[in-house]
């Protein structure tokens, strides 16, 4: 076994994972990043596109945002549609704004910097393992190209996502996972046609929820509800735009303009929550700890959140004093901002898809949806919400 020593291993080279390593960099705390796959098939993973102001700012002091300031969209406001209705919400009632900037953009502009800094991470590294977090003496062992490492250090990031090691490495006895699974989920469609509104869209049909979104001017983001049990290997770019276009409201469906798929996919939609987010010298962050469905746009803002708070604590036991103040309340702090975003997320879900075949779960969907019409107060909730407590 090849052994070396580092101040932080983060397991996981997602958004949280990069974006810690890349504060780490720039703080001169030493560490590595260990990814299961390979760089190619990280940035290819297509996934979320609303970026909250307090992401957009640890972007910036991460010094990753030059791109983003230049090709992002800013996003006022969405609307919420039903039957033939609609009620714009305005972020201006909250003050803020949101930023349209694909997942994957913030991922190539995070491994460009870490390149460029001189940032070591080891992809497409095997059985990753975290061992004795519980004692001062953590580490971490690996498998690379046949062979084995081990790794010690003063601490562990487990950043490796839902599926990732590091939160099922934690006994049984000293974790609990609160979890829902809605019985459907979103089929997504990426294509480089011009999007039918610069404005996101999210649509209570009949049949089911749909939402139009986008990544440029040029480039939209499509999906609709499908029932849990699909099978992607069903669906085709010419069966996606037929449904899709079936289920928008008739002042949406004149625009629709269709083209090849970059890319579709099929996303489960669960919130689950895993507590506390630290175990001893290991801690979680991201999807490792919490997943929430799609629909309030959170998951990334989430991961970013808690690597920015993570780091802070890190910084702060580096910087002389071992204080571990912070580290010490980041599961607690985490979690106060994770339930209300999980609370959020699970709502806006429940507001806009078809939850069962029962019409009475519709007619209070449509109450509630004319209620926020006619409601500022609902109004600025939803805003308030969707672009993020600070
Ligand atoms: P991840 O991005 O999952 O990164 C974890 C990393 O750890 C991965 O690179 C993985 O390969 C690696 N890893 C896993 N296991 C190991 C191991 N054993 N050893 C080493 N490395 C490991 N959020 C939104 O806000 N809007 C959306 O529209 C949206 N769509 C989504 C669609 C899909 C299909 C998925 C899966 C998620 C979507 N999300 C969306 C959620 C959002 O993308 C995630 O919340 C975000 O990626 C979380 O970042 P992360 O770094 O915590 O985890
Ligand atoms: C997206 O653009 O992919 C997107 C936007 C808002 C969401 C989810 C996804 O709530």
């Amino acid at each position: 076994m090849e052994t070396s020593r580092t101040q932080v291993v983060i397991i996981g080279a997602g958004p949280a994972g990069l974006l810690l390593g890349q504060f780490l960099l720039k703080q001169g705390i030493d560490h590595v990043v260990l990814e299961l796959r390979s760089a190619d098939y990280v940035l290819g993973r297509v996934r979320a596109g609303v970026l909250e102001e307090p992401t957009v700012r640890a972007l910036r002091d991460a010094g990753v945002s030059e791109r983003m300031e230049r090709e992002s969209l800013t996003m006022r406001g969405f609307d919420l549609m039903w039957n033939d209705k609609h009620v714009h919400i305005d972020f201006g009632l909250v003050n803020k704004v949101a930023t349209v900037y694909g997942q994957t953009k913030v991922t190539r502009d995070l491994m460009e910097a870490r390149l460029a800094g001189g940032g070591v991470t080891h992809y497409e590294v095997n059985n990753a393992q975290p061992h004795d977090f519980d004692t001062a003496n953590p580490w971490v062992s690996y498998e690379k190209d046949g062979r084995q490492f081990r790794v010690d250090c003063d601490f562990i990031a487990g950043c490796d996502g839902h599926h990732g090691i590091t939160r099922q490495s934690v006994p049984s006895e000293q974790i609990r996972t609160f979890s829902y699974a809605f019985p459907f989920g979103w089929l997504a469609i990426l294509a480089d046609v011009p999007p039918i509104s610069e404005e996101v869209a999210w649509i209570n049909h009949t049949d089911g929820f749909l939402m139009c979104s986008l990544r440029s001017k040029t480039r939209s983001r499509y999906y609709f509800q499908v029932p849990e049990g699909e099978d992607i290997k069903n669906w085709n770019a010419g069966r996606f735009w037929a449904e899709y276009k079936r289920r928008l409201p008739p002042s949406l469906a004149g625009k629709l303009v269709t083209g090849p798929a970059l890319e579709m996919s099929l996303t489960p939609l669960r919130s689950s929550v895993s507590t506390p987010m630290r175990f001893g010298r290991m801690f979680l962050a991201g999807d490792a700890a919490h997943i929430v469905p799609p629909t309030g746009a959170k998951g990334l803002n989430m991961a970013i959140a808690d690597a920015r708070r993570l780091f802070e604590g890190l910084k702060q036991f580096y910087a002389g004093g071992r204080d571990a103040t912070l580290l010490d309340s980041y599961s607690d702090d985490s979690l106060g901002r994770v339930w209300k975003a999980v609370r959020f997320s699970w709502w806006m879900t429940n507001l806009s898809h078809k939850l069962s075949d029962n019409p009475f779960n519709r007619e209070m969907q449509i109450a509630e949806l004319e209620y926020i019409s006619q409601s500022v107060a609902a109004q600025t909730t939803i805003a308030e919400n969707f672009c993020g407590l600070d």
